[in-house]
Order: structure tokens, then C-alpha cells, then sequence
């Protein structure tokens, strides 16, 4: 037995159910049998096995998740760990929901994900937005200063949201927010989706429990080799109600949590308990020697880079082109690559994301510089200055609160009606999925024209509900 799985209990359980005898008269429907019925779905469902039934006796006699869960808490140094098997939008859900009562206001990053914004309008919480600054030099969103935070606290926020690192790297200067935040007494949450492998080698941030906060959610099949839609949440007890966490999870998560994402967390926190450092610094040098690769054939700095920014403040791991730099747009460089099979995290006219993970190999490396080369080649021309992108740079003006919007009669607007319109939906390019309008906003020429040049120009607008954005869902006047 590997020492991995001697380790990881979810993960050994999840192998030993199908390494044993079994005639289950249980769910899942399909018994790991219906290769027998069409060898297709079979082989889509018969790896998967529940957590009931599966991983542990129907009525959890062995306990197995909670063993998993609490060797996550220690590893992260959390009073409190759960396994989400419905990503970082459950996680984020379910700790949203535990956090007060309909009407209380909230203090968040407008670089909060989707997820954070509907679990507002479930839990009928008010937002104060904080806008994140931006760096001059590159245009991109840096985080958010503490002095932004203290302009608002008077307005009595119950907690502070965070988002880190953003999804371009960058990470605000944690440590005085959490400070300000505690001696309010308000407890600082943060959604770090995207900071999975933080907090265990010296190569890459801390995360954000070790500076202090008090939850800390990711996604552990963003930046950690987990199953699709697997995600942690870590919380401290001291100014968030644990029980009230539990409660709100089991209320949001499903009943029937398939095994193989679980298994995944608990593999990922055993593999980065026994390799974590070894492997990130891994990583953290071959996005280095990468990087370095291809900047050597182009004479502007083309990618984002830790010296861009203040120490700690981005994620060595990130992998960011900035197209502008070459005057080509990122999108096209998205197609080039597609042609050539490989599939980037996010393009947008100025932007390419590429995910590196510990699962990325130096050959991987090489074969992507080897095909970027000479696409970047061929597809520059005189440099954009740089700008930033409307998902970082709107600014709300609050029309009603979200969660009236939600609710609220709603009529179909054509465009060039819109501007001072209440709008009815959320819209965010996605990736990154961050709101250039939230329900209760009203409508400006600036994001309509926003929302309109960013499609324009490839991107994906996600959750509009006419996706076309001839029309846009407004609140009934
Ligand atoms: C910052 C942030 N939070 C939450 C999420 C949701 O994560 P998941 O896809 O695991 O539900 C995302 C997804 O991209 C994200 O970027």
C-alpha cells in the first residue's frame, strides 16, 4: 500500500470498496453494473461509489469522513474542516448563510466570485462593496487596502469577504486588514478558490489561516490535483459560530455526496502533508524556467511576474500573458492554441490564463513554450498600453438591495433602453465570473457598452439572460 493511502482514510476506503466482494442493494442505481446494460455509460458511472453505502456503512458506523476532515483541520491549522463535493460556490454558500440575519450588511471585495454574490441573496445579506486597487503598471486588480475596509466599518458590517488571491495572482496585503477586522471583532472570511497550494513551501504565500483569518474555502480541483467540484472549507471558532457552519453546510450540500471527489481531498491534503513542499517548489521552478523560456524571444515583459508586485503579493504559481504587451489579441492566441490542442484557463483581448498545477510536468512546460513561441510570434504587432478590464474597474451604483431585485417583476429592456434601468440578473464575463452588474445595480452606458465590447471581442458573458445582451432582464418600473 502506498504511504499516500495509509494516510489518507477516504481515499483507502474509496479503493478498498471496489477491491472488495459487494452485492449492493443500495444507490447509486447503477451498482457499478451498467457497463452490463451499455458499455458507454458504464464506463462514464461504474468508478463511482457514494459516501453512504460506499465509503463508509450506510449509517456512517466508521466515521471515515469525519477521520479525513479532521486531519485537513490539523494540516491547515482550523478548528473545523468539511469536504464539499459542490465546489467553492457550496463552501462559500454554506458559510454565508451561517454568518447573521436577513438585512445584515456584509463588506466584500467587488472581486467576489458569483458564487459569493447569490449566497447573499440566499441569505438576505446587504453587501458594502470595497473597490480593489489597481496596479498602475500592469492594470490589474492588486486587492484590497486596509484602508478601504476602514472607510466602512461605521457601517457596521457583521463580517469582512475577501477574495485570495484574485484570479490574476495578486493578493491584498493581509495581514493589517485581519488585524483592523478583529479588533471590530469581524470575522474575515476568505474565498481562496484559487489558493489551494498556499501555506506549505517558502516559494509561495502563506495562507490565509496561518495571517490569521478566520475561514478559509478553495477549490481543490482548481490549483490542487482534486476531482472536478471538490472544496474544502476551514473556519476558527473564536468569532464564527461552527455550529451554525455545520448546519448551513448540510443544509446546502447534497444528500447523496459522491465518493470520488471526497476521496480527492483527502488524497490532495495527504499528498500535501507527506510532498507539499518538494512539489510546489517543483512547480514554482518550472513556471519560472517556462516563463523565462519564452520572454527570452520578446523584448517587453509579456507575463506577470512576483517582482511586479510587492513581496508575497502574487502567486508564483500564476501563469498570466498579457497580450497588450505584444499587441496581439488573447483571444486569438487562445484559438492558435486550441489548434494545436491545448486549452487555456481564460482569454480575454489582453489576457491569457494558463493553469499550472502540481500535476504539470516539465515536459508539459516545454511542449507549451515550444507551441506559444512561435504563435506569440507570428500574432505581434505595435503594443496596446495597457488597460483594465471591466470585470476589476465598475463601479455599482446600488439601484434596490439585491435580494428585492431577485425577487422583484421583472420585463425584458432592448439595450439602448437600458441605461438607468434596475438590473434583474448577474452578469460577469466568466472566467472570471466576476459581477460587472448584480441584481439591484442600475444599468450605465459604461457597462452596457462594457458588456458589449468584451463580447465583442470573444469572451464568454455568462448568466445574462438573453446571452445575445440585445435585451437585458431589468426590475419592472
Ligand atoms: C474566486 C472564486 N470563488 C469561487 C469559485 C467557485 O468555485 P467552484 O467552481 O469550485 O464552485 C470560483 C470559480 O471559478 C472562483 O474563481
Amino acid at each position: 500500500m502506498s504511504s499516500l493511502r495509509v494516510s489518507a482514510p477516504l481515499l483507502d476506503a474509496y479503493l478498498s470498496y471496489f477491491e472488495s466482494n459487494r452485492t449492493p442493494f443500495t444507490i447509486p442505481g447503477h451498482k457499478q453494473r451498467a457497463s452490463r446494460l451499455d458499455h458507454d455509460l458504464g464506463s462514464v458511472v461504474d468508478s463511482d461509489t457514494p459516501l453512504y453505502g460506499g465509503l463508509d456503512e450506510i449509517k456512517l458506523t466508521n466515521q471515515t469522513l469525519k477521520k479525513a476532515e479532521a486531519l485537513a483541520a490539523t494540516l491547515w491549522g482550523a478548528d473545523y474542516a468539511r469536504f464539499s463535493t459542490g465546489g467553492s460556490t457550496h463552501a462559500n454558500q454554506a458559510i454565508v448563510l451561517a454568518l447573521g440575519k436577513p438585512g445584515d450588511k456584509v463588506a466584500l471585495s467587488r472581486t467576489a466570485h458569483r458564487s459569493i454574490l447569490s449566497a447573499l441573496v440566499l441569505a438576505g445579506l446587504e453587501p458594502i462593496w470595497l473597490a480593489p486597487e489597481i496596479d498602475e503598471a500592469t492594470g490589474v486588480p492588486i486587492g484590497i487596502n486596509v484602508k478601504e475596509f476602514e472607510k466602512i466599518i461605521d457601517q457596521k458590517p457583521i463580517a469582512l469577504l475577501l477574495t485570495e488571491p484574485g484570479y490574476l495572482g495578486t493578493i491584498s496585503d493581509l495581514s493589517p486588514i485581519v488585524k483592523s477586522a478583529h479588533s471590530h471583532s469581524i470575522p474575515v472570511i476568505v474565498d481562496a478558490a484559487w489558493g489551494g497550494h498556499f501555506g506549505f513551501s517558502d516559494s509561495t504565500p502563506q495562507h490565509c489561516l496561518q495571517i490569521g483569518a478566520d475561514a478559509l474555502i478553495t477549490s481543490v480541483h482548481k490549483t490542487l490535483p482534486g476531482y472536478s467540484a471538490s472544496a474544502l472549507l476551514l473556519a476558527q471558532g473564536e468569532l464564527l459560530n461552527l455550529d451554525r457552519i455545520e448546519q448551513s453546510f448540510e443544509t446546502t450540500h447534497t444528500t447523496s455526496p459522491a465518493g470520488a471527489p471526497l476521496a480527492s481531498i483527502d488524497g490532495c491534503r495527504a499528498l500535501l502533508q507527506l510532498r507539499g513542499d518538494e512539489l510546489i517548489t517543483q512547480l514554482i521552478s518550472n513556471v519560472n524556467i517556462f516563463k523565462a523560456k519564452v520572454q527570452s524571444h520578446f523584448d517587453a515583459p509579456i507575463f506577470l511576474n512576483t517582482s511586479d508586485f510587492a513581496p508575497g503579493r502574487f502567486d508564483p504559481a500564476k501563469i498570466v500573458l498579457r497580450a497588450n504587451q505584444l499587441g496581439a489579441s488573447g483571444v486569438d492566441i487562445e484559438k492558435a492554441l486550441q489548434s494545436a490542442f491545448i486549452r487555456v484557463e481564460m482569454a480575454d483581448r489582453d489576457t491569457v490564463v494558463f493553469l499550472a498545477t502540481l500535476a504539470d510536468s516539465k515536459e508539459e512546460f516545454d511542449a507549451l513554450a515550444d507551441a506559444l513561441v512561435p504563435i506569440l510570434t507570428s500574432l505581434q504587432s505595435t503594443p496596446r498600453p495597457t488597460a483594465t478590464s471591466l470585470s476589476w474597474s465598475v463601479v455599482p451604483t446600488v439601484g434596490i438591495s439585491m435580494r428585492e431585485a431577485y425577487f422583484a417583476e421583472t420585463e425584458m429592456v432592448p439595450a439602448k433602453d437600458c441605461v438607468g434601468r434596475i438590473s434583474a440578473d448577474l452578469i460577469a464575463p466568466y472566467p472570471p465570473g466576476v459581477a460587472v452588474i448584480a441584481p439591484g445595480e442600475i444599468l450605465t452606458s459604461t457597462i452596457l457598452d462594457g458588456l458589449a465590447a468584451t463580447k465583442a471581442a470573444g469572451v464568454r458573458i455568462a448568466y445574462a439572460t438573453d446571452s445575445s445582451l440585445l435585451r437585458y432582464r431589468t426590475v419592472k418600473n
